[in-house]
């Protein structure tokens, strides 16, 4: 398929077990961070990270022997290195200005044929690309990968009439047959299709939660199973997600929706979850969410 060498841009949450899952494919995988202020190991986001895919509860995201085809490195130094990657994925903070910086950075080294695509779970295709070279807008997708990367089969693959029609099959073979995703084909609409629904489920289980008087815990032991997810239920698939995610989400819908799109109305941020993002509640990554942490980190279930 013609992809030989991967960069992964960003190690955070989404990026980290990106890399971690192409590296478990037997691709050799880049894995590129900012430089942390003060910190002498200059690319100590990324080797934190690959220190704890090896550890991640309940089962490590990789293979210790996997581990070998990951190069942890940090974007000031190593941006020369992406010359030769086949497939680059940005996988970094949910800000379009940040986003577009990187991508004129990109577009300055990356191979002529080279595809990059953005994880982005809220920003549109068409403001990604907007005022970017043309043959790099035509090699850029939306690739979705959900979380955490390596059990879940879905991706959205978002594209436009300009995005070259080889790339998106490479990427879609690729992601099927090497990493064994269930590829769905979206078109740049706001909130692409999972995360459409989703805002639904968490707006509407905090409505009514709060309406009964229920507790979390009660409340996903009601509305997980229905809606597909039993093993966390909707609150603690935020806490997975990071709740700080979700005001980036409802704003670019909001943006985006048409005016009497009855979606609007969903896409408005709770007070409930704004005051827990100013308290540092982000969910697992944060001092724990609508569930509390355990000492690995890991979601308490009482
Ligand atoms: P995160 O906050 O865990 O990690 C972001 C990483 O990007 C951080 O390590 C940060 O230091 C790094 N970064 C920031 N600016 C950078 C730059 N200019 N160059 C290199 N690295 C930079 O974020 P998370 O949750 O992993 O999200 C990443 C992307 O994936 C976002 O676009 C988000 O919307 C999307 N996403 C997140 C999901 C989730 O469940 N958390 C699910 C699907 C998509």
């Amino acid at each position: 398929m013609n992809i030989h060498k991967v960069a992964v841009i960003g190690a955070g949450v989404m990026g980290a077990g990106i890399a971690a899952h192409i590296a478990n494919a037997g691709i050799p995988v880049l894995l590129l961070d900012i430089v942390p202020e003060g910190a002498t190991d200059r690319s100590q986001i990324a080797n934190t990270a690959l220190a704890k895919l090896l550890k991640a509860d309940p089962a490590p995201f990789m293979h210790k022997k996997n581990a070998r085809l990951v190069t942890p490195g940090n974007i000031e130094d190593d941006l020369p290195q992406l010359a030769d990657c086949d497939w680059i994925i940005e996988a970094i903070v949910e800000r379009l200005a940040i986003k577009q910086d990187l991508y004129r950075k990109l577009a300055a080294v990356r191979k002529a044929d080279a595809i990059i695509s953005s994880n982005t779970s809220s920003i549109p295709l068409h403001e990604l690309v907007a005022g970017l070279p043309e043959d790099f807008a035509a090699h850029f997708m939306i690739t979705h990968f959900f979380n955490p990367p390596r059990y879940m089969r879905l991706l959205e693959i978002v594209t436009s009439e300009q995005t070259d029609q080889d790339a998106v099959e490479k990427i879609s073979q690729f992601c099927d047959f090497k990493l064994g995703k269930g590829v769905v084909p979206c078109k740049d609409t706001p909130g692409f299709i999972a995360n459409r629904i989703g805002i639904f489920w968490i707006q509407t289980a905090i409505q009514e939660a709060i309406d009964m008087g229920l507790t979390v815990e009660e409340a996903d032991a009601v509305v997980g199973r229905p809606m597909g997810i039993p093993k966390t239920g909707v609150f603690g698939l935020s806490d997975l997600v990071g709740i700080d995610l979700m005001p980036h989400l409802m704003r670019s819908m909001n943006r985006s929706l048409p005016t009497d799109d009855p979606l609007r109305e969903k896409a408005t941020i709770p007070p409930l979850i704004q005051n827990m993002i100013d308290t540092g509640y982000t969910g697992r990554k944060g001092k724990g969410g609508f569930y509390r942490l355990n000492r690995d980190g890991g979601q308490k279930s009482k």
